[in-house]
């Protein structure tokens, strides 16, 4: 929990999910739910959004992810993500596709790396929905385009 505000009440966690059902009615992509092939159970979400804070790299279309602790450490995010990115090129016409997070969170910038996304220090920026000074307001910003992509 260390690179987010604070754990989700209950009420945040109900209105998360219909944000996610919202967004898949309206872009017929989303957050999807992340199993293991060779066991039942969720284990995280990764998938595309679209943003709804105003950034100077919106309207744009992010990937992200968020995985149980005991899930960590199999290369299952950046697998997802790249199932993810692909459907957002191949299925939904996406030019190009960002991935924001804290610029202290190391394993989702690692995620990013791995995935091949470009970093240009001029696009990172104040998140700005969390409150000025708060320590993990400094974000990195990175992007492919549909001509980066490799597979
Ligand atoms: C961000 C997050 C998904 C990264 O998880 P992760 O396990 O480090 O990333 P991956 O699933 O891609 O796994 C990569 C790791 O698995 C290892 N791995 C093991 N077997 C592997 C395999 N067969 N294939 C690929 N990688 C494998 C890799 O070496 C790598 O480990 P390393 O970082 O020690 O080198 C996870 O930390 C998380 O859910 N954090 C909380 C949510 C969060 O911060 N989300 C982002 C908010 S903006």
């Amino acid at each position: 929990m260390k690179y987010f505000r604070a754990p989700l009440e209950r009420g945040d966690s109900d209105a998360f999910i219909d944000r996610i059902e919202a967004g898949f009615n309206t872009h017929g992509f989303g957050l999807w739910a992340v199993e293991r092939l060779d066991q039942t159970g969720l284990i995280g979400f990764v998938g595309l959004s679209v943003p709804s804070f105003e950034a100077s790299f919106a309207p744009c279309v992010e990937v992200g992810w968020r995985l149980a602790k005991s899930a960590w450490g199999c290369g299952y995010a950046t697998e997802a993500a790249r199932c993810a990115i692909n459907a957002g090129f191949d299925q939904f016409g996406v030019d190009e596709i960002v991935s924001f997070t804290s610029t202290a969170n190391a394993p989702s910038i690692a995620v990013m790396r791995r995935l091949g996304m470009h970093h240009d220090p001029a696009d990172d920026f104040d998140h700005p929905m969390l409150p000025a000074g708060h320590p993990l307001q400094s974000h990195v910003l990175y992007r492919l385009s549909r001509d980066q992509t490799t597979d």
